[in-house]
Order: C-alpha cells, then structure tokens, then sequence
C-alpha cells in the first residue's frame, strides 16, 4: 500500500499521546453490559489458533482474545500502548511485535490462521478499507477466522461527528488531558458497507450489532 496520509499519521501520534488515558473508554458506564458480553465471546472464536492483532493498543481485547489461543502476535504500530499491554497479565501464548498494518511488513513470510481487531476499522480511510483488507489477507491462510469489532455510533456516548470528507470519510474533535484538540477519523460502517469491503475470500460473513459495539467475523477460503 502507499505512504501513510497525513491522516494517518496524526492518528498514530494521537494514539501514542493518548496512550495513558486511553482506557478511560472502557470505563464508561453505559457500555458496561456490552463490553462483558463481548469480552466473553472472544475466546472460543480463537480458541487452537495463531492469531495476529492489529493495533492491539493497550491490550484491552488481548486479554480475551488469546486466552485460549495457540499463538497470538499482539501488534502496534505505538511502543507506548504496547508497553501498557506487556504489562498486563496476558496469556503465556502472547507475543508483541511492532509493526505498521499498512504494510505488515516485518510479517512478511509468516503466516496466521485468525486475524483480530478492535476499534481499528473505523479509523481506516474509506478508500484503502479493501486494498487493506487485502493485505491482511495475504497474511491469512485459507480456512483462517477474522474478527473485527467497532463502535457504533450511540448519541449519547459518542463524541459528535464534525465533518464529513468529499470520500464520505467522518471526523471527530478529540481532546487530551494536556488540552490539545486533535481531529480524529472515525468511520462508523454500515453492515452493507463492510461487507462490500471483504473482497473474495470471505465466507459467510456475519455481523452483529450489540448496542454501542459491532462485531464482524468471517472465515476464509
Ligand atoms: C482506537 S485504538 C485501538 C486499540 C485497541 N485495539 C482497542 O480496541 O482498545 C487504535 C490503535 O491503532 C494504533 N495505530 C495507529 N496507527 C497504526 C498503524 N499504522 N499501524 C498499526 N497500529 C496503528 C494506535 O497506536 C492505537 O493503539
């Protein structure tokens, strides 16, 4: 894929900044209920794989993720949110390597039989969604399972969408402790946008809408 946008990289430094106080999201009380729920329905959905991570960030979905997997490659493009997540008391089957899901590139000859990734999607462009679902793809063997999970957007719970970009890109104003105000893509897909995504390989796709979250999982041929 090409060179980072700019967009992509003022979110990479947002996230490193934000790093800290990047949690404070899992604590909201309204999402309570379907975070546990979540939570509960990842192990079996990995359960005997390798799984790559992308943008593990602070390890929240980690935790869950891989506690009944064979292997698990935690990946961020941040040392600052991985060191949070090496800190945490994870499976023994985690491991945690730096690397940039727009190329993938130090994975280049190994290969996974399940991929995840949490509040990753809605930050990727509109338009480089397939060519980077096709690239995670080439990392994945045949018969390998894909999670995704996302935020839907909840009024009440979700910052406001301040722009929409000529490409159907939204944005969000966020700020920091340190009062820097930063604008933030965030996409929220419908359930036909994201599977027009998928490209060929993906096999039955399903998706699941639970209040503040989605869930999208497939397997692939
Ligand atoms: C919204 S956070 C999600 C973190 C975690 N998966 C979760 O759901 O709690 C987005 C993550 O993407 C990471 N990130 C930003 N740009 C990246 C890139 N090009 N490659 C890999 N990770 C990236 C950030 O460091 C951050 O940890």
């Amino acid at each position: 894929m090409g060179a980072a946008t700019d967009i992509e990289a003022r979110m990479r430094g947002y996230y490193a900044q934000r790093a800290a106080t990047y949690e404070r999201v899992y604590f909201k009380p309204e999402r309570q209920a379907d975070l546990r729920a979540l939570e509960a329905s990842l192990p079996p959905l990995f359960a005997g794989r390798r799984v790559l991570e992308v943008a593990c960030g602070t390890g929240w979905w980690t935790l869950h993720g891989a506690r009944d997997a064979q292997a698990w490659l935690a990946t961020d493009i941040n040392p600052e949110t991985m060191a949070l997540a090496r800190s945490k008391p994870l499976p023994a089957c985690v491991q945690f390597e730096t690397v940039d899901a727009y190329s993938f590139e130090p994975l280049a000859g190994r290969s996974f039989d399940g991929a995840f990734a949490g509040c990753w999607w809605s930050h990727v462009p509109l338009a480089r969604l397939a060519p980077w679902l096709q690239l995670l793809h080439e990392r994945l063997e045949p018969g390998a399972r894909v999670v995704m999970l996302d935020n839907s957007f909840v009024q009440a719970s979700n910052l406001p969408i301040t722009r929409r970009d000529v490409e159907g890109n939204t944005y969000q104003q966020r700020r920091l402790d340190d009062g820097s105000v930063h604008e933030v893509l965030k996409n929220f897909p419908t359930r036909e946008a994201a599977f027009a995504a998928l490209g060929a390989r993906a096999r039955d796709p399903q998706w699941t809408a639970c209040g503040h979250y989605w869930v999208l999982s497939y397997d692939l041929c």
